[in-house]
């Protein structure tokens, strides 16, 4: 299930659409992530030099930090096509046929959601990834042969949210592995502003900064926020984009002054209050949300275990005592049992 921001009103659709709308299209437009960026600036250079296609690339991290982002920037700096498909639309070998047979050379195919693609189609494009082939299984039984057809050389751009859920001979076969992490308020605000710009909305500089301290490091929420608050200043005021509107519009939008949402803190109040702090499994707690385990792990605990709000032990998830300060509530005595008074300390 797909995390829906609460600052926003948007379907997945009107989601991709803007998504899309805002993305930069060269790197140097792409904001923070400056270590990554530096490697993926040699490599492009040495392709362009060497005259020969990018090494294959895994970008792995939480939802909306700019994988999809990466892998766009990559053929227009190139100069070339990219091909788009994910993991769950890969059911056979053969859905992966009409993707490989159009590649051209140095082009780019990027699969999004690589973790999830069946064990067969994987097989299959091993021989793709590493000699630019691929082998058909042609007849059946005793009259089946295989014939193996060449392919132009081309670059398979990976991205994964779960990177340790991709089988390792599939990530051994990208020879770069780059891992987004979450990006600093300054780095948010820039993203802000100059997407307020794209926007033709005007913003002060503290509008942008408080909008980007409430957006959980993420630059997709960032933008869902910047677009609730431009409809909010739409509705309520005449003029730009101000501290004070912002305040408002986020307070509406039940963002809370860490950046967390209705749905992050019921994470909290579920862990505290049904769980008396942990320790308790995700499974537990999904259930109890009634929400998937993989939209609690994959998009709900990434932030909340950076910001130190919970923390992962051998037995389960704990509240940290950052967590019952943030929701104003009293930790237990002994909090949470021994493993939880260490926390404590
Ligand atoms: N480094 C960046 N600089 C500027 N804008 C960014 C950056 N990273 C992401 N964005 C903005 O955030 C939006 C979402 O990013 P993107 O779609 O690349 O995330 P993703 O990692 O692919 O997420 P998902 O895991 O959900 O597919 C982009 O449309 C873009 O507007
Ligand atoms: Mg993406």
């Amino acid at each position: 299930m797909a995390r829906q921001p609460i600052a926003q009103a948007g379907t997945p659709d009107e989601d991709k659409q803007r998504d899309a709308a805002l993305r930069p299209r060269l790197l140097h437009e792409v904001i923070g992530q400056n270590a990554v960026k530096r490697r993926i600036e040699i490599l492009l250079k040495a392709a362009r030099k060497l005259k020969e296609p990018l090494s294959h690339i895994l970008f792995d991290g939480p939802p909306g930090l700019g994988k999809t982002t990466f892998a766009t920037v990559l053929p227009n700096e190139l100069g070339t096509t990219i091909q788009m498909t994910s993991g769950p639309a890969l059911t056979k070998p053969a859905d992966m046929l009409p993707f490989l047979t159009n590649v051209t050379e140095g082009s780019i195919l990027f699969i999004d959601e690589i973790h999830r693609m069946p064990r067969v189609v994987e097989e299959f494009i091993y021989p793709a990834m590493e000699d630019f082939r691929i082998d058909i299984v042609l007849g059946e039984g005793m009259s089946a042969r295989t014939i193996s057809m060449p392919l132009k050389r081309f670059t398979l751009i990976g991205a994964t949210t779960r990177s340790g859920m991709l089988s390792s001979p599939m990530r051994d076969r990208f020879k770069i592995h780059e891992h987004l992490d979450y990006y600093t308020v300054e780095e948010l605000a820039q993203i802000v502003t100059i997407n307020a710009r794209k926007l033709n909305t005007a913003i002060a500089t503290e509008a942008a900064a408080e909008i980007a301290q409430r957006s959980r490091g993420t630059p997709r929420i960032a933008n869902s926020r910047l677009c609730w608050a431009r409809s909010y200043a739409a509705s309520e005021s005449e003029g730009p984009i101000d501290l004070s509107l912002a305040r408002s519009a986020l307070d509406m939008a039940e963002v809370d002054l860490l950046g967390l949402d209705k749905q992050d803190r019921r994470y909290l109040n579920t862990l505290i209050g049904v769980f008396e702090g942990g320790p308790t499994g995700v499974e537990a707690l999904a259930a109890t949300m009634n929400l998937p385990s993989d939209t609690l792990s994959d998009e709900i605990e990434p932030y909340l275990l950076r910001e130190q709000m919970i923390v992962r032990s051998p037995r389960g998830r704990l509240a940290t005592m950052k967590a019952y300060a943030h929701l104003g509530k009293q930790p237990p005595n002994p909090p949470g049992g021994a493993d939880q008074g260490l926390l404590f300390n």
